[in-house]
């Protein structure tokens, strides 16, 4: 099958790195280039073995895989059909033997024989890296949660866990994670974008609004979203102006890091 290859150059100091997605399946996203970029620039933080939750593709697997002190990184993918992918792209980047790629529904292998690869590293992985999807319902950061709750049990004291949240979740929700899912400690923003469009004439994107601002009327935290000209807007906001102008609320991809205490 046709692939697109992309190759990335600003990654943090890693290095360029090339990977080829089939065409039809989902491509390198900003997030993933800002995530990715975000590793290099935290290497000091990465040694040993870690894991990489919700791996897609392979990028940030392969990317904590090409920091010097890293030894092995273990992707977990629900996604089957990424698991070729991201063996392959490993292979491209010269990190083959330094990864593995499991298909997994969070920390759970779907084929039991799996698990033992997962287990290996249960209470022994000494970091996280985790670009998890939005959630649908809720405030959206579900699967973060997931990814932070299920990874209690695998990374050790002390180590660092980067997760991709951005920038309109809001800092006070992004702190509270750290309540949500005692046992770890909240350390700041490990790497970000500048302002990008929180595009509204996308489905999912006007979805997911309509379901920050439902949130925001029941009383939650507040999100949080730029007006391109030095002020901030909640969702229920960001809605009204785009009903009213056209334009879309600007946010920024960000990735956060956690330590676990
Ligand atoms: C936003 S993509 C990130 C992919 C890749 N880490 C990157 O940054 O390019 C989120 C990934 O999480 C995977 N995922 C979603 N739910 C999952 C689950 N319960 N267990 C493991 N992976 C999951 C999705 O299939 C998808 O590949």
């Amino acid at each position: 099958m046709a692939s697109d290859v992309v190759t990335l150059e600003a990654t943090g100091g890693l290095g360029p790195i090339t990977v080829a997605i089939p065409q039809g399946r989902q491509t390198i996203t900003p997030a993933s280039r800002m995530a990715v970029a975000a590793i290099g620039d935290n290497a000091r933080f990465l040694h040993g073995r870690g894991l990489d939750w919700g791996a897609g593709t392979g990028l940030l697997a392969i990317g904590a895989a090409l920091v010097d002190d890293v030894d092995f990184v273990l992707g977990l993918e629900l996604d089957e059909a990424d698991l070729p992918v991201a063996r392959a792209n490993a292979e491209r980047n010269g990190v083959g033997g330094a990864t593995r790629f499991v298909h997994a529904d969070s920390y759970t292998a779907v084929d039991p024989d799996d698990q033992p690869d997962i287990d290996d590293l249960r209470g022994r992985a000494d970091f996280l890296v985790a670009n998890p999807p939005a959630s649908p319902t809720g405030d959206g950061l579900d699967w973060r949660r997931e990814a932070l709750r299920g990874g209690l049990d695998f990374v050790v004291p002390g180590a660092p866990v980067l997760v991709q949240i951005s920038y309109q979740y809001a800092i006070a929700r992004i702190e509270g994670l750290v309540d949500d899912v005692p046992g770890y400690r909240y350390e700041g923003v490990a790497g970000t974008t500048d302002w990008v469009p929180f595009d509204q004439s996308r489905a999912d994107l006007a979805f997911q609004i309509v379901e920050y601002a439902r949130i925001e009327a029941e009383g939650g935290i507040p999100y949080t979203f730029s007006d391109g000209a030095g002020g901030h807007l909640t969702a229920a906001e960001a809605i009204e102006r785009y009903q009213a102008t056209g334009e879309s609320p600007l946010s920024k991809w960000q990735m956060h890091l956690f330590r676990r205490v």
